[in-house]
């Protein structure tokens, strides 16, 4: 099969250029201008931007939360995805039973994922305690499985001791392995949350005063100094939300701490804490890290405008608002943490970020597609439009306004956290590996179509 798209402004991790795509059986062969289009088909980008396939470091889907379970699996997930751009995710897994191994968890998210994703997908290990056995295991999947990340949590029930984490990284340098981590101090958000509760304040507007930044920072600067104990073992901090937490990864950068990835996601530069005033619409907002002031949004902006972070992924992690979400109508602490967003993304960074002037169109291409394709060993396959690539991309047309609401987008929930916000750009089309997937609001690939990546070396294992 052989498709060229053509007259497109072609944006790249570096440059941004009139040009034209050959794609055959899938890969990308050349970049250029007048490939013949006989036995071609032809896609015409005349006015849009050719982006590479999003890559989206950071979901969550069928994930068990223990009260719940993530209401988009692999299939209305990845479809969701699709239609917003992503044409990669590298999913985060559930603990699984207490005591279980990481193989057992593996093999879980393959029967969960086989059949049903519709793009092409990874998944990152998680610990949820730790010995030689555990770690050991860690090396095997690696090897075989191509899971090159494994997340570890300062929070939450199977939160590792600081022993326990070093351990971690240190196995995780030896074998070039990275850890992503989820930072918060668990010991404050504990008291936090049970002196609310205590008081009777039990409204959303008390999640966010349970997390301050501070126990992000606290948990950061902590993890920060553990992998570079651990010989600068490579280390990926998930979901950065606070300019408290950034100054803790800004002193790092002036260190030169090696193998430093960062990740921020979609929610924290774009929404505020203001969101949990409503006791009910606040629900919507209940996430870990929570949402924070305009001057954390700002303050991660201007560091992306710097390139001192990484990564833009989204935790995807959606609950009905009309049901799970109002578990916590009456004790916030009961409401399971996660929202939407894997569809909401590259449109909002595409408009909030480039189009109002806040990075650049190869930044954006960077964060979305081409770190966290480098930052988890699927570059250059995946997040880059050269010969030898995948033919993963996006075609976004720049001139088109149109308003985020939940009745146009794909995913499970109820609700989208972005809705009646006002879009400068609209995603047209979306190829992987050469077929159209979504076209013109509607999705056109199919279901078990994606395929699972076996991912390699980080280039944070590099030393980067
Ligand atoms: O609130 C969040 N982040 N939900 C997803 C589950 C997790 O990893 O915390
Ligand atoms: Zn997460």
């Amino acid at each position: 099969m052989k498709v060229i798209v053509k007259n497109g402004m072609i944006a790249t991790e570096s440059a941004v250029f009139s040009g034209d795509i050959l794609i055959q059986d899938g890969v990308i062969r050349a970049v250029g201008q007048g490939f013949p289009a006989e036995d071609a088909e032809v896609v015409d980008a005349k006015g849009c931007y050719v982006l590479p396939g999003a890559v989206d470091a950071h979901t969550h889907m069928d994930l068990d939360v223990g009260i719940a379970r993530a209401i988009d699996d692999f299939y209305s997930g990845t479809v969701a995805a699709a239609c917003g751009g992503t044409t990669t995710i590298i999913d985060h897994m559930a603990f699984g039973p207490k005591d279980c191994s990481l193989w057992h968890q593996v093999e879980e998210y393959h029967r969960l994922a086989d059949g049903k994703a519709v793009i092409d997908y990874a998944f990152h290990g998680v610990f949820q305690h730790v010995n030689d056995q555990i770690l050991s295991e860690m090396k095997e999947i690696a090897e075989k499985e191509g899971i090159t990340s494994f997340k570890i949590y300062l929070t939450y029930d199977y939160k590792l001791s600081d022993e326990d984490t070093f351990r971690v990284l240190k196995a995780a340098k030896e074998a070039g392995i990275v850890i992503a981590v989820h930072c918060e101090n668990h010991g404050v958000i504990q008291y936090l949350r049970n002196e609310f509760v205590r008081e009777g304040k039990l409204e959303a507007k008390y999640h966010p005063l349970s997390r301050p930044a501070r126990a992000e920072a606290e948990a950061v600067n902590r993890m920060i100094h553990l992998a570079a104990m651990a010989g600068d073992a490579p280390l990926y901090i998930v979901h950065l939300s606070s300019k408290e937490g950034l100054a803790e990864v800004m002193q790092a950068r002036r260190l030169h701490q090696k193998g430093l990835g960062v990740e921020t996601c979609t929610q924290y530069l774009t929404l505020t804490d203001d969101l949990y005033e409503d006791p009910q619409e606040g629900l919507k907002a209940i996430m870990s890290p929570p949402l924070r002031k305009a001057e954390d949004g700002a303050a991660l902006w201007q560091a992306l405008a710097d390139d001192q972070l990484d990564v833009v992924a989204t935790d995807h992690c959606p609950f009905y608002f009309h049901k799970e979400k109002q578990y916590g109508a009456d004790n916030f602490t009961k409401c399971p943490n996660g929202a939407p967003g894997v569809e909401e993304r590259l449109g909002v960074m595409f408009s909030e970020g480039f189009m109002k002037g806040r990075i650049s169109l190869p930044q954006l291409v960077r964060y979305c597609s081409a770190n966290p394709a480098k930052m988890f060993g699927i570059y250059p396959k995946k997040g880059c439009i050269a010969p030898g690539a995948d033919g993963d991309l996006v075609i976004i047309d720049p001139n088109v306004t149109h308003t985020m609401t939940k009745a146009d987008i794909h995913g499970a929930s109820d609700y989208s956290c972005y809705e009646g916000l006002e879009l400068q750009g609209e995603i047209k089309t979306v190829m992987q590996r050469g077929s159209v997937i979504y076209r013109d609001h509607t999705f056109t690939g199919s279901k078990g179509a994606g395929q699972y990546l076996k991912r390699g070396r980080s280039v944070l294992a590099e030393g980067k």
